[in-house]
């Protein structure tokens, strides 16, 4: 997949050190590998030091390892020859793909430190997935795990291509949230439309865990929930010491909507 200037949109040549365009403009890598091509270097910049730090953690126990594993079990019935992951954060799920041209695309610098050390199968670039640095029908296949859905999907796909997104269920974490709120909730789930594509299939799968209080509270950090409990109610967790909490993921197949039909 070639890459894109973010100024003037022309392809980005590289070289040891470094991409470029015929226009002069010039772009890092990292010396971990990753490519910084965000220009707005004030805006959001994605998940921060501790959550990550907390993901990467709990993500290493295993626990989400039979997500991983039907993502790839389904990426593998697709065949794709490119994939991007939007949102790729640390790259945990993005490494283990066995396809040959990938690009894991995430705001979070120190997201990205960890993915491209860990990783040297995929280029991992620093940009928003709302303004993505690719050509109109660049890949195969975009996945999105946990992480905003772009509406660049379509543009980026080529024709035929599918989109992977992968969000928690109704029931996912129930039990964590039991621990912590006075009154918890299940997850609201609705239909995603997704500009372009046409939902053709979708999976259920579910898991349950026994974790420590150490794996809880990396586990509540890496959630949204962290930013919205209040101090009080985080300290709840301190005082579980064992708790058994359930996994649950909805796995959406969309493929692009063709314009023309085919004779
Ligand atoms: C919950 S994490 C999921 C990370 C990874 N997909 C995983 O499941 O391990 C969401 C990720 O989306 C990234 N993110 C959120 N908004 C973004 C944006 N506008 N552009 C690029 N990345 C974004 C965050 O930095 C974070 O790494």
């Amino acid at each position: 997949m070639d890459l894109l200037c973010p100024v003037c949109k022309e392809i980005l040549i590289k070289d040891i050190n470094r991409y470029h365009c015929v226009n002069g403009h010039s772009f890092d890598i990292a010396k971990e590998g990753y490519l910084n091509l965000n220009l707005k270097s004030s805006v959001k910049t994605g998940d921060e030091k501790e959550m990550i730090r907390a993901r990467k953690a709990f993500l290493e126990k295993g626990c989400y390892l039979f997500l991983r594993d039907r993502l790839n079990e389904i990426i593998d019935e697709l065949h794709p020859e490119s994939l991007i992951d939007l949102g790729c954060g640390e790259g945990y799920y993005t490494k283990s793909f066995n396809v040959k041209d990938k690009i894991g695309i995430d705001l979070s610098k120190e997201a990205l430190r960890l993915a491209s050390r860990n990783d040297k199968s995929t280029q991992y670039v620093l940009k928003t997935i709302f303004d993505v640095p690719l050509a109109d029908k660049s890949t195969d296949l975009i996945i999105t795990i946990f992480a905003p859905v772009s509406k660049e999907i379509s543009r980026l796909l080529k024709n035929d291509g599918y989109f992977i997104l992968v969000r928690p269920d109704e029931r996912h974490l129930y039990e964590l949230k039991e621990a912590v709120y006075e009154s918890p909730y299940l997850n609201e789930i609705e239909e995603v439309p997704v500009e372009g594509m046409k939902l053709i299939r979708e999976f259920k799968i579910n898991s349950k865990s026994r974790l420590s209080n150490e794996e809880l509270t990396d586990l509540f950090k890496m959630t949204p929930y962290y930013h919205k409990t209040s101090a009080e109610d985080f300290a709840k967790l301190s005082k579980t010491d064992e708790l058994e909490v359930s996994f649950s993921f909805i796995i959406s197949l969309y493929k692009k909507i063709s314009l023309y039909k085919k004779i």
